[in-house]
């Protein structure tokens, strides 16, 4: 059954563990990107993790294999249990990436998962095109394929591609899907800048793995109301 994954995108520190201590015991994963951990450091991780959650680092490293293979390895010892690269660095990049969990296993850290960006889900046909074109779908795909090849654990994707990507990828290379929102009565929700959405019970339904979701949660007037509604729809598509 696939996992639900809170996005902590919040300005400040405080927020963010606010939000995480409403949603202790409920959720297995929360999702500490770029706008918190720029401005929280390492000890936010700690701190989630010590509340019990697995913490998903979500940077998007994107630099030379040098540098990447160095962020991986931090990202391991301070205790991200999953983190992720840019799919279109391209070999050298992931190699170093998978070197630098392994550099930090070797001190007996405990391996993170590693997934490859494709297409972010923001992003839609008429955003490639403006970036010299190609159909969102197939490059996903594509990008799926060569992150299954360098050894990756598996893809943040769209709910969208995830019935393709298990097909050429295998069923064990993991979909992780942002760009989630409920299906709400009335057939009315809130895409905010998300282009390609799927509901849970329809990601699930297509084998996603874990289901990325922020301000459905983050915004709600009650977020622990919310995640057991996320909870119930998710159940629904199993
Ligand atoms: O608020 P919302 O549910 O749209 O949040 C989605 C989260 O997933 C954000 O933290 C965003 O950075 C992240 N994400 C995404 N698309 C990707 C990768 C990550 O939306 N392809």
């Amino acid at each position: 059954m696939a996992e639900l994954v809170i996005a902590l995108d919040f300005p400040t520190p405080d927020e963010a563990l606010d939000l995480a201590r409403s949603l202790r015991g409920e959720v297995p994963w929360v999702k500490v990107g770029m706008e918190l951990f720029t401005l929280a450091g390492p000890p936010v991780i700690g701190r989630l993790a010590d509340m019990g959650f697995r913490v998903f680092l979500d940077m998007k490293f994107f630099d030379i294999p040098n540098t990447v293979r160095g962020a991986v390895r931090a990202a391991a010892r301070m205790g991200a249990a999953m983190t992720n690269i840019h799919l279109i660095g391209g070999r050298r990049m992931a190699e170093a990436a998978l070197e630098g969990r392994e550099d930090a296993a070797a001190t007996g850290v405990a391996r993170p998962l590693l997934y490859g960006v494709t297409v972010l889900t923001s992003m839609a046909g008429v955003d490639l095109a403006d970036l010299g074109g190609g159909d969102p779908a197939e490059r996903v795909l594509g990008l799926a394929r060569k992150g299954a090849n360098y050894g990756l654990d598996g893809v943040v994707c769209s709910a969208m591609e995830v019935v393709r990507i298990k097909k050429a990828c295998g069923e064990a290379f993991g979909c992780l899907t942002p760009g989630i929102r409920p299906a709400e009565a009335g057939g009315a929700q809130a895409t905010d800048d998300q282009r390609r959405i799927v509901t849970p019970a329809d990601a699930v339904a297509a084998g996603s793995d874990y289901l990325v979701v922020g301000r459905p949660v983050t915004r709600a007037a009650d977020p622990l109301g919310a995640v057991r509604e996320l909870a119930r729809q998710m159940r629904a598509g199993a």
